[in-house]
């Protein structure tokens, strides 16, 4: 049987911080007998999404199997993912978030790659009868492990404040379990990564943790959390909260969950209920909910009769 394989992809510059600490990962995960890929996201002509949405409207109608009609380098990266059973993904921050290559990777990513979507159209396309290369991708579907990894040069930790939130959009709609997640912030105060030996550490500990999710005897085991903290939400182990309208509850705005607060000694309490969890958009139930409210409450075009006129005083206005 073929070596199970660790991806590190990386958005930093080439040799820079983030480019070493997630080779370092990956150094241990081929130390523990796994194979490894590196790709830095930079050394891609990977283009930002149109917005045609044919990646979403091919696999509701069955025509499609989720590709993308944009021709560029992503294909490099697609079949990376596809062939991998773990990724390390890592990112400097530009001005509080992932670089903007970054967020251009997530949107070819995401919703042409959501597993409910793919599954749904596997399922019905299989069948119709339809023959396997006109299926999505059988790899679309296989149990992948991830660590999210967030780099910044400025000493505050609160200038790198939307980046591991932020990076969950990378292994969110392919369903990749993250069992870890790690933030350098003062990068600026060392000329590089190699003579910081605490994050050297840490990096080659994430590598380990990636190499004994691979090696889990038990799904409870794979998907173990594996992060320094627990954070304040338990499915994504962020502490980023949004506060209701009403100031009654909170969401978790990486899982989309609501939860409940209270102020106990001084501390704020935040509990997120089994259900609640459990339709996580990081979970399978989640991701169901929206790919259904998008078939089920989208509409296609024809619906408004005078559209074209209605659009017509817009056409070049003020361009
Ligand atoms: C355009 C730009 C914006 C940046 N904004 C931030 C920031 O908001 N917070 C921060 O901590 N570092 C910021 N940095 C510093 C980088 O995160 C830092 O240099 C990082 O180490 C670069 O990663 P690399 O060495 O892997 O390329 C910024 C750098 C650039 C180029």
């Amino acid at each position: 049987m073929d070596k199970k394989m660790v991806l590190g992809v990386s958005f930093g510059r080439k040799m820079g911080n983030t480019d070493v600490m997630i080779k370092t990962a990956l150094m241990e995960c081929e130390k523990a007998g796994y194979a490894v890929r590196f790709i830095r996201a930079d050394d891609l002509d990977i283009r930002p999404c149109t917005g045609c949405i044919s990646c979403v409207v091919g696999m509701t109608t069955g025509r499609g199997k989720g590709g993308c009609p944009i021709q560029d380098d992503f294909h490099i990266l697609d079949e990376a993912l596809m062939a991998c059973d773990a990724v390390i993904v890592g990112s400097p921050t530009y001005v509080l978030s992932p670089t903007g290559r970054f967020k251009t990777v997530c949107d070819r990513i995401g919703p042409s790659h959501d597993i409910t979507f793919r599954k749904a159209t596997y399922d019905e396309g299989l069948a119709a009868g339809k023959p396997a290369e006109q299926l999505p991708d059988t790899r679309s579907f296989k149990k992948r492990v991830g660590a999210l990894v967030s780099v910044g040069g400025a000493m505050t930790k609160n200038w790198l404040s939307f980046m591991l939130p932020t990076m969950y959009e990378f292994t969110m709609s392919m369903g990749i379990d993250v069992i870890d997640m790690h933030e350098y912030h003062g990068a600026m105060a060392f000329e590089h990564v190699l003579g910081n030996t605490a994050q050297m550490e840490r990096m080659r500990q994430v590598g380990r943790h990636i190499a004994e999710a691979l090696a889990a005897e038990t799904e409870e085991e794979r998907t173990r959390w594996r992060g320094e903290e627990e954070g304040v939400c338990p499915v994504c182990h962020c502490d980023m909260l949004t506060v209701s309208k009403d100031r009654r509850s909170v969401e978790c705005p990486v899982c989309g969950i609501r939860g409940a607060f209270e102020v106990r000694d001084g501390r704020l309490e935040v509990r997120f209920s089994a259900a609640e969890q459990q339709r996580s958009r990081l979970h399978w139930d989640g991701k169901l909910e929206h790919s259904t409210e998008i078939k089920t409450q989208a509409v296609g075009p024809g619906q408004i009769p005078d559209l074209k006129a209605l659009k017509a005083p817009y056409i070049g206005y003020a361009e």
